[in-house]
C-alpha cells in the first residue's frame, strides 16, 4: 500500500494527514499556531514556528503509525497565502511573515495602484494590504534592513518545503498572491516586480502544484522512518488545496471554505478578473483552469472572537445560535457585519470595522451568536453574487473547513445562496487532503487529472430552509445598510 502525506500550514494551526491511494485519511496530527498581533491591525508569525510545529506533528504520526510512514510515497503541501517570507543566503527568515489578514500597508496599496493603474486586471485583483507587494513597499520604509539582507522571497508553504527538501521554489497558485505574477500567463512580470520595489533575481523559479520540487532530506527520512527517496510536490495555496481535497477540478465546481477566513473558491475555465469587486482570480492547481476566490476576511475568527468575549466555546455559541433561530422570529434579532479584520469581496474595504445594529436590553448571548453567524453568511452571499456577476460559473457547492461542524451555519448559507450545499467526508481537513493528493499526483503524473478530480462521498447535504428565506432577505437589506467605519 502506498501512503501520501498532506501538510497544511494554516493560520491557526498546522495539520498533517496520511492518505491511501484512494484518498482515504488513515491518520492525522495537528498543532495549534498562535498569531502575533504586536499592534492593532497587524498580524504576523515566525516562519520557524511553522517548521517546528510541522516536524512535531510528523514526529507524532511516525510514533503513532510507523507502519504508515514506512510506506510514505509522496508529500504535498498547502499553506496560508499572501504572506511574505524573506530568507537570507543561509535560508534563515530575515523578519516575521506579515500575514494575509494584516492591515498595515494600506497607504502602500494606493502607491502601487498609482504605479500600475491596471494592476487589478493583470494580477489576482486590486492592491490590498493582505497581498504581498504592498507589504514589500511597507518594509522598504519601515524595516529596510530586512529587505537588504533578503536573498529570496517565498510564500509560507514554500518555506516549510525548503526545510523538508533543501530546495528553494514556488509555484503559480501562491505566486499569484504576490501581485508580481501575470495571472493570465503564470509567469513573473518584470514591470510588476519593479513596481513592488523587488527584483527578479530574488524570486524563486515557478513550478506547477503537482510538479516534484525535491526529495525529503535523508535526515528526515531517518527521523520519521520513511523510505529513502520520498518526492515532495510543489503544493499550492490553502484555498486551492481545499478545492482539490473535494475534487473541485472542473469549471462550475466550488468549495465554500469556512475557516479562519471564509472563501468561496469556484473553478473557472477562463480568466475572469474582477478587481472592482475585490475577487481574487488566479491559475488553479489543475492545469488549464482558473480559480475565482471571493474572500470573507473573518469567518470562524469572528465566532472565536465572540467566544473569547463571552467566555463560551465557539461550538456552544453555534449550537445556541441554531436554537435561537428555531425559536424565531428572526426579525427581532440584532444584525451584524462581524468584519473584524476588514472586508475584501465585494467592497474592498480593508479599513472597515465590524458593526452590530439593533441591540436591546433583552439582547442575549445567543442573539449575538446568531447575528455573527448570519453576518458571515451574508458576506458569503456577497461573494457568491459578485462572482456570478463577474461571469464565474457556480453549479455545485461543497462546504469545507472547521466551520462546517455547525450544520446550522451551512444551512443559513444554503438558504441565502438558494441552493443545496454538500458537506463531503473529510471536509474539515480538505486542504490537507488536497495537499496529499498533490503528493500522489507528483508520483504518477499520468493519472494526475483523475487523482485531482476524485470526489469524496457526501457526509450530508444541507438544503435551503424555505421558512427563513423572506426574513433573511429583509435582514440582508439591513446588513448592507450598516456603516463600514465609525
Ligand atoms: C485568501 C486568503 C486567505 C488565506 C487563509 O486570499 O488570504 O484565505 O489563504 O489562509
Amino acid at each position: 500500500m502506498s501512503v501520501f502525506a498532506g501538510i497544511d500550514i494554516g493560520t491557526s494551526g498546522i495539520k498533517v494527514a496520511l492518505i491511501d491511494a484512494d484518498g482515504t485519511c488513515l491518520a492525522s496530527a495537528a498543532r495549534p499556531c498562535a498569531v502575533d498581533i504586536p499592534h492593532p491591525g497587524w498580524s504576523q508569525q515566525d516562519p520557524d514556528l511553522w517548521w517546528t510545529l510541522t516536524a512535531e506533528a510528523f514526529d507524532e504520526l511516525a510514533a503513532m503509525r510507523p507502519d504508515l510512514t514506512a510506506r510514505l510515497t509522496g508529500i504535498g503541501l498547502s499553506g496560508q497565502m499572501l504572506g511574505q517570507v524573506l530568507i537570507d543566503a543561509a535560508d534563515r527568515p530575515t523578519t516575521p511573515c506579515i500575514l494575509w489578514n494584516d492591515q498595515r500597508s494600506l497607504a502602500e496599496c494606493a502607491e502601487l495602484l498609482d504605479r500600475v493603474p491596471d494592476i487589478g486586471w493583470r494580477t489576482n485583483g486590486q492592491p490590498d494590504p493582505g497581498l504581498t507587494a504592498p507589504k514589500l513597499l511597507w518594509l522598504a520604509k519601515h524595516a529596510p534592513e530586512a529587505l537588504d539582507r533578503a536573498d529570496m522571497l517565498m510564500l509560507p508553504k514554500d518555506y516549510v518545503r525548503l526545510k523538508l527538501t533543501g530546495e528553494r521554489a514556488s509555484e503559480v497558485t501562491d505566486a499569484s498572491g504576490t501581485q508580481m505574477m501575470d495571472c493570465a500567463t503564470g509567469a513573473w512580470d518584470d514591470e510588476l516586480v519593479a513596481a513592488a520595489g523587488w527584483d527578479c533575481a530574488r524570486l524563486p523559479g515557478l513550478l506547477l502544484p503537482a510538479d516534484m520540487a525535491g526529495q525529503l532530506r535523508p535526515e528526515l527520512c531517518g527521523r520519521w522512518g520513511t523510505p529513502s527517496m520520498v518526492p515532495v510536490a510543489a503544493g499550492c495555496g490553502d484555498n486551492y488545496a481545499g478545492a482539490l481535497g473535494i475534487g473541485a477540478a472542473r469549471a462550475g465546481e466550488a468549495a465554500l471554505s469556512i475557516g479562519t477566513s471564509g472563501v468561496l473558491s469556484a473553478v473557472d475555465s477562463r480568466f475572469h478578473p474582477a478587481p472592482d469587486r475585490a475577487i481574487l482570480t488566479t491559475p488553479h492547481a489543475v492545469p488549464g483552469t482558473f480559480l475565482s476566490m471571493g474572500v470573507v476576511m473573518s469567518a470562524t475568527q469572528s465566532l472565536d472572537w465572540l467566544g473569547r468575549l463571552t467566555d463560551t466555546p465557539p461550538a456552544e455559541l453555534a449550537r445556541r445560535a441554531g436554537e435561537r433561530a428555531q425559536e424565531g422570529p428572526l426579525d427581532r434579532l440584532p444584525v451584524a457585519r462581524p468584519a473584524i479584520t476588514g472586508i475584501r469581496t465585494p467592497d474592498n474595504r480593508p479599513d472597515a470595522a465590524g458593526f452590530v445594529g439593533g441591540l436591546t436590553a433583552g439582547s442575549s448571548k445567543a442573539d449575538l451568536a446568531y447575528a455573527v453567524l448570519e453576518g458571515v453568511a451574508f458576506q458569503f452571499f456577497d461573494c457568491y453574487s459578485a462572482q456570478r456577476a463577474a461571469g464565474v460559473p457556480i453549479d455545485s457547492v461543497q462546504a469545507v473547513g472547521g466551520g462546517t461542524r455547525s450544520v446550522f451555519w451551512v444551512s443559513l448559507i444554503a438558504t441565502l445562496l438558494d441552493r443545496p450545499i454538500a458537506i463531503p467526508e473529510g471536509g474539515d481537513i480538505a486542504a490537507c487532503l488536497g495537499a496529499a493528493r498533490l503528493g500522489q499526483a507528483a508520483t504518477c503524473p499520468a493519472e494526475a487529472g483523475a487523482i485531482l478530480a476524485r470526489k469524496p462521498p457526501a457526509a450530508a447535504t444541507v438544503a435551503p430552509v424555505t421558512a427563513w428565506a423572506d426574513a433573511l432577505a429583509e435582514r440582508y437589506g439591513a446588513f448592507r445598510r450598516l456603516p463600514f467605519t465609525v
